[in-house]
């Protein structure tokens, strides 16, 4: 009974502790990469975060070559709209193409 009681004990401290990001148990730490997944943080993020993120992660826009210029990122936002038929007003594509670039872009 004693056994089972602490058993459980540990489970639930453990699930505490993988919430948090962290799990420090019998001298073992595991750390987290930090999140990919999203946009990073500046003006425009949230129309990317809006409009980019539900078909696929912010990988996709991560791991595009870096340095490319607006003309880049706006015909990629295009392509998002009328190829895959990504719901996006056509007054945000080149808010987010300003985004992109500025982010992920030759910044300019
Ligand atoms: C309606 C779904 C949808 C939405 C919304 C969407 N995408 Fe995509 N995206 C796709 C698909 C489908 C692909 C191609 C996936 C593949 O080839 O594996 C793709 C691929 C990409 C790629 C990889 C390069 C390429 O051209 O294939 C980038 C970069 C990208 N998306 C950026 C964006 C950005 C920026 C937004 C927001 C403006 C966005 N996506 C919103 C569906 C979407």
């Amino acid at each position: 009974m004693q056994g089972k009681i602490r058993i459980h004990a540990a489970i639930v401290g453990a699930c505490t502790l993988l919430s948090a990001g962290t799990i420090a148990a019998a001298g073992l730490t595991v750390q987290f990469p930090p999140e990919t997944a999203d946009f990073k943080s500046g003006p425009g993020v949230e129309l990317a975060e809006r409009n980019c993120k539900t078909c696929h992660s912010a990988d996709y826009v991560r791991t595009q070559p870096s340095g490319k210029p607006f003309a880049f990122w706006k015909v990629e936002v295009e392509k998002m709209q009328k190829l895959y038929k990504a719901p996006i007003a056509d007054a945000d594509i080149e808010p987010i193409a300003k985004y992109l670039t500025k982010e992920y872009g030759d910044g300019k």
